[in-house]
């Protein structure tokens, strides 16, 4: 694999699809379900620009839904990685509601993912490492390293409660 480092702006997608009836529940909102799909989607995009690998989704973190989005209105899913460990990486997806006649956009959810690579027999691979350039790219990965430690200490606690 090339493991020259890359920028987040290389790898950073933007998602934009419209919310049809088949996506809602009766209420005419968008299910949440397929709003996670989306996330898992827009995640694994910016990280396979990153990384040009074999990936799996190995967390997600805790989401919020704070706005539903209606059938007719644009759902934009924005993707950026944040940080690079060594076979892993993390990612920010932010979800964005756009009304079609008015242009009105909201901020519907914030999830930050976490993907590994490997190789076709499931083995890992390192991963190129991120280029961070600027105080806030510097700042954006220590706090992805903050929740990296946190989100594996949770991993052990459900790995010990496994019946
Ligand atoms: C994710 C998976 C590859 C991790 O395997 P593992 O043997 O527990 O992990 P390892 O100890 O080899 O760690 C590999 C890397 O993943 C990271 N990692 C593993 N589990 C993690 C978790 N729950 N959250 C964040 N990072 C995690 C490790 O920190 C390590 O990162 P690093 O190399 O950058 O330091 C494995 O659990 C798996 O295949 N899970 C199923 C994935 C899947 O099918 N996803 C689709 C939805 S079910």
């Amino acid at each position: 694999m090339d493991l020259a480092p890359k920028r987040a702006a290389e790898s950073a997608t933007e998602m934009v699809q419209v919310v049809l009836p088949n996506d809602a529940n009766p209420l005419g909102f968008i299910l949440g379900g397929t709003v996670m799909h989306l996330i898992d989607i827009a995640g694994a995009i910016a990280c396979h620009r990153h990384t040009r690998s074999l990936l799996v989704t190995a967390a997600v973190d805790d989401l919020q839904f704070l706005h539903s989005i209606k059938v007719g209105d644009l759902i934009i899913l924005k993707s950026r990685v944040t940080c690079v460990f060594t076979t892993s990486l993390e990612v920010q997806v932010a979800v964005y509601s756009e009304e079609t006649l008015t242009g009105r956009r909201q901020l519907t959810s914030r999830a930050f993912l976490t993907f590994v690579a490997i190789d076709r027999d499931g083995n890992r691979v390192k991963v190129p490492p991120l280029l961070v350039e600027t105080d806030d790219e510097r700042r954006v990965c220590e706090d992805a390293q903050a929740r990296r430690a946190a989100r594996l200490r949770r991993k052990s606690e459900v790995e010990k409660s496994e019946v």
